[in-house]
């Protein structure tokens, strides 16, 4: 064999090498466990053939602990860049299978290296972690390391979009860095996230709890809101990606896709005419709105399981990417608490970096009163979606289905709020409260006067709803721009949306804003 083919031997053998990561035994353990090989899910995630690799043959520069004998071609981490649906994308995907996925100074630097790339070439960044953390045996420099992805995770924060997946126990460092990226999503059973696991839990807060309580997909999809979605499986975690990714803009100077359907945008929903029931505490399902509006009933949505009282998520109005806020009256009235204000902000902030118009559909009784809510700070969390909607300059879309409450109505996109399009419709209340709380406030000492109070006051409260619990107030003071019939609200939307397509609206000049964390 000449010299020449022997190198290129060589360079075969190694190449196969770094692909088994930790080795067979290892993957066949992942695998009994129902989890996937790094390269497995980048091999899910991109386009067939477009993966190209970086730094394969990368190794750490360990000599203490006995790791200048476990070395690995690659050091725990497969990066690269693709492509999902023709759209460039950079990718990492971390390897459990070599010393649990940790992070060594050098897997660090490949991670540092794509996202760069992503930055400069502005394209979207997506994580696929399995990492127990910071490698114990380098200290300082795996903690550096962190360090300078975290740097970067800011840096990059409203340049690209930033998509992370948890596919396996992660820990530390590789939790945090997930929480700066704009969208974390787990798979029940086999992914965890989590600051320090169940034993460091015992052993400081003597709390018993299983991995799953502490820091499963359920759990952060539901509770703590740090997951946007829990996957049944590996394959549905990445196909959420791929999905999301198809509404999103590579970067913040681009507008995002259009994605024609066959739909008329005039079609009429004459069912949304009778959604609203007569009796104003009577629940309905804001999502058959939705559904009923958006391009072929697609709605894509994001942390669904917490706060169900407010939904957000994507959709397309004829081909228009737009986010979507909504008030649910089926879930404790639609009413605005603090986890359903914050999950509303953060949406509305992710869809003003990245130019994507939001429609707001309320139907929201006010802020949930109580102690519990004025202890857990309802004030200042209350404020981010308020601070959210006013900061925001992309094409904002409101629509009043019903009840619009006190200072709930002002947050929800109103037009004080540079709300551009403000529709109700008729069955709208918009109002400083609702009739039953109003008359109580005013007429209570005068009803006691009378023969039989209990009718006064219905009589007021009848008098009030007929003259201020409607939409025609706002609307005689130009604060809702029309009011529509129900069943032409798709055409009202997307007529809107047209006109405001090359909307520009500006913020003064500042190094950032102070938004009520
Ligand atoms: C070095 C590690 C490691 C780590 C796991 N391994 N985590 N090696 N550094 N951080 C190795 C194990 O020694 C083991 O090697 C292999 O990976 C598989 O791990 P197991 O424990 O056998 O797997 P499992 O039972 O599934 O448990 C996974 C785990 C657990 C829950 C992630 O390994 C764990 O608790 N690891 C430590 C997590 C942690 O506390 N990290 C925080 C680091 S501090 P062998 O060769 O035996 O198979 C940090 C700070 C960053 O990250 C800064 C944040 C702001």
């Amino acid at each position: 064999m000449s010299q020449t083919l022997a190198k290129l031997e060589n360079l075969l053998k190694q190449r196969a090498e770094a692909r088994l990561g930790g080795g067979q035994e290892r993957i066949d353990k992942l695998h009994a466990e129902g989890r996937f090989t790094a390269r497995e899910r980048i091999a899910l995630l991109l386009d067939e053939g477009s993966f190209e690799e970086f730094d394969m043959f990368k190794t750490h520069r360990c000599q203490q602990f006995g790791m200048e004998k476990k070395v690995f071609l690659g050091d725990g981490v497969v990066t690269g860049y693709g492509t999902v649906d023709g759209r460039l994308v950079y990718v990492y995907s971390q390897d459990f299978t070599v010393l649990g996925g940790s992070l060594s100074e050098t897997h660090a630097e490949k991670i540092c290296k794509v996202m760069d790339f992503a930055v400069k070439n502005g394209a979207p960044l997506i994580g696929l972690s399995d990492s127990g953390g910071a490698r114990i045996q380098e200290g300082i420099e795996a903690l550096a390391g962190y360090s300078e992805i975290f740097q970067r995770n800011v840096m990059a924060s409203g340049v690209i979009p930033q998509i992370s997946a948890i596919f396996g126990p992660c820990a530390g460092g590789s939790v945090y860095s997930p929480a700066l990226t704009d969208f974390v999503v787990m798979v029940k059973q086999n992914s965890y996230m989590f600051l320090t696991g169940p034993k460091v839990v015992k052993a400081v807060t003597h709390e018993e709890v299983t991995v799953e309580e502490l820091g499963g997909a359920e759990m952060h999809a539901a509770t703590s809101g740090v997951a946007d979605y829990a996957a049944e499986s590996g394959p549905d975690a990445i196909e959420y990606i791929k999905k999301l990714l198809a509404y999103l803009p590579a970067n913040n100077i681009e507008n995002p896709p259009v994605q024609m359907v066959d739909h008329a945008p005039d079609h009429n929903e004459p069912l949304l005419n009778e959604i609203i029931p007569d009796n104003p505490h009577e629940a309905y399902d804001m999502k058959q709105v939705i559904l009923h509006t958006v391009d072929n009933g697609d709605f894509f949505e994001v942390k669904e399981k917490y706060a169900p009282n407010i939904i957000t998520g994507f959709a397309r109005y004829n081909g228009t990417s737009a986010g979507i806020v909504a008030n649910q009256p089926n879930y404790l009235s639609g009413v605005l608490d603090i986890n359903a204000s914050v999950k509303a902000a953060r949406f509305v902030r992710f869809c003003d970096c990245f130019n994507i118009p939001v429609i707001t559909f309320v139907d929201v009784p006010g802020f949930l009163p109580g102690v519990n809510q004025e202890y857990g700070g309802v004030i200042r969390h209350g404020a981010k979606i308020l601070y959210a909607y006013a900061e925001a300059t992309i094409p904002k879309i409101t629509v009043v289905t019903r009840k619009a409450y006190g200072g709930a109505y002002c947050v929800m996109s109103s037009k004080h709020l540079r709300g551009d399009i403000n529709y109700a419709w008729p069955s709208a209340e918009i109002a400083v409260m609702g009739g039953k709380g109003a008359v109580g406030v005013l007429y209570y000492k005068e009803a006691q006067n009378t023969d039989d109070p209990e009718q006064y006051l219905a009589d007021k409260e009848q008098e009030y709803n007929e003259s201020m619990a409607t939409p025609f107030i706002a609307a005689k003071r130009g604060y809702i721009d029309d009011i529509i019939e129900p069943a032409r609200t798709r055409f009202r939307i997307i007529k809107a949306l047209e006109m405001l397509r090359n909307k520009r609206d500006s913020n003064p000049m500042k190094k950032h804003g102070n938004i009520p964390l």
